[in-house]
């Protein structure tokens, strides 16, 4: 089989693959270059990150790579504007823009030519995201890890946004393998984006013993949260989460306020960072619904070459 040609304004990827953004920096530089050198397109997981750390991001995935380096921002943190702007000003690719919905970011990516890309789960919001001047959408449904914007499955919600609009249509949330895209395709998708895939490989910035929980991870062990965001969360269960969903009391005791909006039951970008480092006792593994399917460590390189290869032979 053929795959797709996925444009999203001027840029067109080798293949139609977005790694997706995922914090916090568990998708970093390095992954979003090897991600960009195979063919697909690389993103960099900016919520979470300080400016000059974003700048020195975008600088080192540009040195090691001429493919398409985009970020993912969600609207919920605080530095919204601050990190939009910054990645505008590095010259990024496109921005992706998850977990929350701003007008604001649409004039801001026109004004300086990029494209965005915003995350929607309905077909009302994939239609105003176009009328205000969106370049392609992600469409995520319930199978995706980390925040969700809906508990309906992302193959009910593809064919409504196809219908509803005439950008490209990004399908997210349970891809893992050639025949998910496929299916995802045959749903009228003009791309898919991959998040757990990508989180487990060479080049995520997760650590060692984090890796390892992806590959032993099974769909029993998939839970939500209820993210102090105000969206659920998709975790693998561990301590951490058992106790969020138990009502045990984690509100922070140091705030930075790094939220427009945050409940409190927890600190996210604390429990997000600790699964990073490895401190898995304390940590929040965002995950997708469709782990279970994982079962080695990979370079990104050799899952793109791997995916288009299966995808082929279908
Ligand atoms: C560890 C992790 C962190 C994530 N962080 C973000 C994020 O910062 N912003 C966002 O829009 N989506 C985030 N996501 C969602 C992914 O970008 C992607 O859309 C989703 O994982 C797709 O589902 P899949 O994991 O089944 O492929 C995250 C997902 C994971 C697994």
């Amino acid at each position: 089989m053929k795959l797709p040609v996925l444009e999203i304004g001027a840029l067109k990827p080798k293949y139609p693959i977005i790694q997706g953004g995922m914090a916090v920096r568990i998708s970093t530089a390095p992954l979003a270059a090897a991600v960009a050198n195979a063919g697909g397109i690389g993103i960099i997981a900016a919520s979470g990150m300080g400016i000059d750390e974003l700048k020195r991001q975008i600088r080192w995935a540009r040195e090691n790579s001429d493919g398409i380096i985009g970020i993912n921002i969600m609207f919920a943190v605080s530095k919204f504007a601050q990190i939009v702007n910054t990645a505008l000003e590095e010259g990024i690719d496109l921005i992706i823009q998850g977990a929350g919905f701003s007008r604001d970011i649409f004039k801001w990516c026109t004004e300086a030519k990029v494209p965005l890309v915003p995350i929607v789960s309905t077909a009302k919001l994939a239609k105003l995201s176009e009328v205000l001047g969106a370049s392609a959408l992600v469409v995520e449904g319930k199978e995706a890890g980390g925040h969700l914007g809906t508990l309906e499955s992302m193959r009910h919600i593809v064919p409504l946004v196809k219908n509803a609009v005439s950008i490209p249509v990004v399908a997210a949330g349970g891809i893992i393998d050639a025949l998910d895209m496929k299916e995802a395709f045959d749903l009228g998708a003009d791309g898919v984006q991959m998040g757990i895939r990508f989180a487990a490989s060479t080049e995520s910035n997760a650590a060692p013993n984090l890796k390892e929980v992806y590959v032993r991870a099974k769909r029993e062990d998939i839970v939500l949260i209820d993210s102090p965001v105000g969206l659920p969360g998709r975790a693998i269960r561990n301590e951490f989460s058992e106790k969020i969903n138990t009502d045990y009391d984690l509100s922070p005791e140091n705030c930075v306020s790094c939220l427009k909006k945050c409940k409190q039951n927890f600190c996210i970008m604390d429990a997000l960072e600790n699964a990073q480092k490895g401190n898995l006792e304390k940590g929040l593994i965002f995950s997708g619904e469709y782990i279970e399917k994982i079962n080695e460590i990979l370079p990104a390189g050799e899952i793109i070459r791997k995916l288009v290869e299966d995808f082929k032979k279908l």
